[in-house]
């Protein structure tokens, strides 16, 4: 083969953990705690399939997450697709941050494996649990 050859193309599913997965994994962005005062919004999500669980904390300044925070225990398609998550929602506007699916955290990370493909759902869906106690907390401070 000369060096010259294209290098080969993959296809099908992906059955491994891509090395953007193994990155997050390996150095998650945002993990931790925000400190009450500093918690506009919380969500703990899990999946009762397989136990693994995910707390979120959001600050929001002017409409932006301006800070985000996690802690998950499960397992490494869980950890990476939650650090991932954060990634994508630090500096978002709420409605871009209330877009953001599973499909973007899965082709941001450059695939999962098709029996981890559960494992993103968790980040999301904790991400629009903590978007709706933000909500909550707007509301009863505004005095509705
Ligand atoms: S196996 Fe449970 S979230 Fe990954």
């Amino acid at each position: 083969m000369s060096d010259s050859a294209p290098a080969p193309v993959m296809s099908g599913p992906v059955l491994y953990y891509t090395p953007q997965v193994i990155e997050h994994f390996s150095h998650p962005r945002n993990v931790g705690e925000l400190s009450a005062a500093d918690t506009d919004g919380y969500a703990c999500i899990g999946d009762p399939g397989c136990g693994d669980e995910l707390k979120l904390w959001l600050h929001v300044d002017q409409g932006r997450i301006s800070a985000i925070r996690f802690k998950t225990f499960g397992c490494p398609g869980a950890i990476a697709t939650s650090s991932m998550l954060t990634a994508l929602a630090a500096g978002a506007t709420i409605p871009e941050a209330l877009a953001i699916s599973d499909d973007d955290v899965v082709k941001a990370l450059g695939g999962i494996p098709e029996n981890k493909q559960h494992c993103s759902l968790l980040g999301v869906k904790a991400l629009q649990a903590a978007l709706l106690d933000w909500s909550r907390r707007q509301t009863v401070a505004a005095g509705a």
